[in-house]
């Protein structure tokens, strides 16, 4: 592993992301990108019209850290109706630029260095960073392609009991899975809730 001496210890061995890596190994080699998510269609027109009309105006401000009142409150209706949750927008919704800003701050946040972080493998791209940012320490959970080559990819439950251990804070769970595809049936996430409640662990999900 080369040595970076700019970076502190804990982030020795992170070069770049898995999508800038494939995204240029494409170019070079002129093929087809499947590494990385491009959409091939524009944004919805009625977006984009209210983006653009927006550039100019008050928008332009600061927003209140937590994000826009409108945008907290539309959130929370959209757990409410499509997950049945109910969550004060006012105190329990947080607006960040995207799911890897939001990961690496719940990381920054909940973690003490040296706390076991319990995620399944292959790990999403970002994760181990943002774990690593916060002192912790990424405990893998295996996740095993269908035998026949048919199905789901699913972990074993003697591996999650076998990586929770006394220094285990938190659960990073990550369903749909990238780059598995996988979804977790709700009997997997009831057995995974029973663990986080046994050990009492944080649950962080990423959905
Ligand atoms: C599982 C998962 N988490 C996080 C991200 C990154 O999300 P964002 O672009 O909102 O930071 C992706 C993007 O593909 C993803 O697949």
């Amino acid at each position: 592993m080369t040595r970076s001496p700019e970076l502190a210890t804990r982030l020795q061995g992170f070069g770049t992301t898995v999508f800038a890596e494939m995204s240029a190994l494409a170019v070079a080699t002129g093929s087809i990108n499947l590494g990385q998510g491009f959409p091939d269609y524009p944004g919805p027109p009625e977006v984009l019209d209210v983006a653009r009309a927006a550039i100019g105006t008050a928008a332009d401000q600061y927003p209140p850290g937590p994000g826009i009142p409108e945008l907290r409150a539309a959130v929370a209706e959209h757990q409410q109706r499509f997950s049945g949750l109910a969550y004060d927008p006012d105190t329990e919704v947080l607006v960040t630029a995207g799911a890897t800003e939001a990961l690496a701050a719940a990381m920054l946040a909940l973690l003490e260095p040296g706390d076991d972080v319990v995620l399944l493998e292959p790990i999403y791209d970002s994760y181990s960073a943002s774990v690593a940012m916060a002192g912790g320490v990424v405990r893998p959970v295996p996740l095993h392609p269908p035998a026949d080559g048919a199905g789901r990819w699913t972990f074993d439950p003697a591996d999650v009991r076998a990586a929770v251990t006394p220094r285990t804070r938190l659960l990073l769970l990550n369903t749909p899975h990238n780059p598995t595809g996988t979804v977790l049936t709700a009997e997997e996430l009831a057995f995974l809730a029973e663990v986080a409640v046994a050990h009492d662990l944080l649950v962080v999900t990423d959905e």
